[in-house]
């Protein structure tokens, strides 16, 4: 019995004694009584003072420590669906568990399925167990591994060094967990959110394109529309004041029309390239000779190159012969290239080659427009492409244009199942070479196979 019982026991028994001695108490006191009484009250002391000084009574003792409890983890980990078994100091599984066992019953059992464990992942390096000194193995290693049938498993293997509450089992402690379900779906909800990334910055850089195309459009439009609405008045100013003059007229005239043949080339560029982008372009193949358009698209640019002082030269392979593409479209991209050629290029030599190469069991038409102007460096070549990119951005250009030419010829070209390649010195000049398919490539039928 604990002390707080016994002194309360007592001081029950001194109040019912003390109580008693009063009641029976016949008019005065004796002897007898005082001394009861007396005694009664030391028993009544003893009694508090055992109360007061007894110790603090003790939290009940745990029922058992996890430590003490091995079974009941085990229990807990197979009713967590984790296998567990012991990695033996020469590597080998042993006392696999019931959950690991059906863990491993593709592979045939627990042995086989270690081995192909052991094929796959290095084991941590032992190291002193603190308790026994011995060598143990701790560490965590994720596997993603196929059944023998093919069949993806990903298991997450926690190795927890000896477990010496288990006492009569050797080895490191083996936890393992089939996390197949867990990392498909992390992987697939990774997957999504890159998608969903890549999806937004897609979206953000068309929206941002579509911005700076509009930008750029209504500046190029405006320019000439400017010019043509600003000559138109002062002409009809001139009438009106009575001071029109025929020949100055006629200037302000030419001004207007090449203002508006530029916002018409404008225009049909920009159609162009929308009409491309879209996948809207009709392609008209038909036959013709290489060298008769060749002459054509150097035609075409021969004024360009005498306004900036450039001898031009064509040359045609012998063997060239003729081809099946959409001549239009064909002279479209000659004619970029030769104008920029000869645009950037003053006091030089501007040059068209065209030859017929066989490249595997196909024929192409190699076009290669040379120039010994300006040139570009890296940086500007990288842009090339890109719709109303122009290398001189500077107030005082030179050289007009709205740097769409380069961004319809390369999806001309590609829409035409050819390529374009380019090499460029700054201030040697440029070369920029397109293959085009000698004929329009066949669709394979099943039967030709
Ligand atoms: N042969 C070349 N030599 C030097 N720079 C060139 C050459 N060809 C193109 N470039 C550079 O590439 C830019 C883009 O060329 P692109 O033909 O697309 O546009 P543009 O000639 O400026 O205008 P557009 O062709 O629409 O009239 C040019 O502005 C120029 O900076
Ligand atoms: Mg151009």
């Amino acid at each position: 019995m604990r002390p707080r019982t016994v002194a309360a026991g007592l001081l029950a028994v001194a109040v019912a004694t003390l109580v008693g001695v009063v009641a029976s108490l016949p008019g005065g006191l004796g002897i007898a009584t005082v001394l009861g009484v007396a005694s009664l009250a030391g028993l009544l002391l003893a009694a508090l003072v055992l109360i007061v000084r007894t110790e603090p009574v003790e939290a009940p003792a745990q029922l058992s420590s996890p430590e003490r409890n091995p079974i009941a983890e085990l229990r807990v980990a197979r009713a967590m669906g984790v296998g567990v078994g012991f990695v033996l100091d020469d590597g080998s599984l042993s006392n696999p568990s019931p959950t690991l066992t059906a863990m491993a019953g593709p592979w045939n059992g627990p042995l086989d399925w270690w081995l192909a464990v052991l094929a796959q992942v290095r084991m941590p390096t032992p190291r002193d167990c603190a308790v026994c000194g011995e060598e143990e193995r701790v560490g965590l290693l994720r596997l993603d591994m196929d059944t023998p049938r093919g069949v993806r498993r990903v298991y997450q293997l926690n190795l927890h060094g000896h477990a010496h509450e288990f006492n009569d089992l050797d080895g490191s402690l083996l936890l393992v967990r089939d996390m197949t379900v867990t990392s498909v779906s992390e992987e697939n909800l990774r997957r999504l959110n890159e998608e969903m990334t890549v999806a937004r910055d897609q979206a953000l850089a068309a929206s941002r394109a579509k911005s700076s195309f509009l930008a750029n459009m209504s500046h190029e439009l405006r320019t000439p529309l400017n010019a043509v609405i600003g000559y138109s008045e002062m002409m009809l100013e001139e009438i009106d004041d009575g001071a029109f003059d025929p020949g100055a007229a006629r200037q302000d005239l030419h001004r207007v029309r090449s203002s508006g043949m530029h916002l018409l080339d404008l225009i049909s560029d920009v159609l162009d390239l929308s009409k491309v982008e879209a996948g809207k372009l009709e392609l008209k193949p038909e036959a013709f000779e290489v060298s008769e358009l060749a002459r054509e698209a150097m035609a075409i640019a021969k004024p360009m190159a005498r306004a900036n002082r450039n001898v031009v030269r064509l040359e045609c392979a012998g063997d060239v012969g003729s081809m099946v593409a959409d001549p239009i479209r064909v002279r479209q991209v000659l004619f970029n290239l030769l104008s920029n050629a000869c645009k950037f290029t003053e006091n030089g030599r501007v040059g068209l080659d065209v030859r017929r190469v066989m490249q595997g069991t196909e024929e192409w038409i190699a076009f290669e427009v040379s120039d010994t102007g300006i040139g570009m460096t890296e940086t500007q070549q990288r842009r090339l492409y890109e719709p109303f990119y122009q290398a001189d951005t500077s107030s005082t250009r030179v050289h007009g244009g709205s740097g769409l030419g380069l961004a319809i010829s390369l999806l001309l070209i590609q829409e035409m199942g050819g390529r374009i390649a380019l090499r460029s010195t700054i201030d040697e000049g440029s070369t920029f070479t397109i293959h085009l398919p000698a004929a329009p490539r066949r669709a394979t039928s099943p039967l030709s196979a």
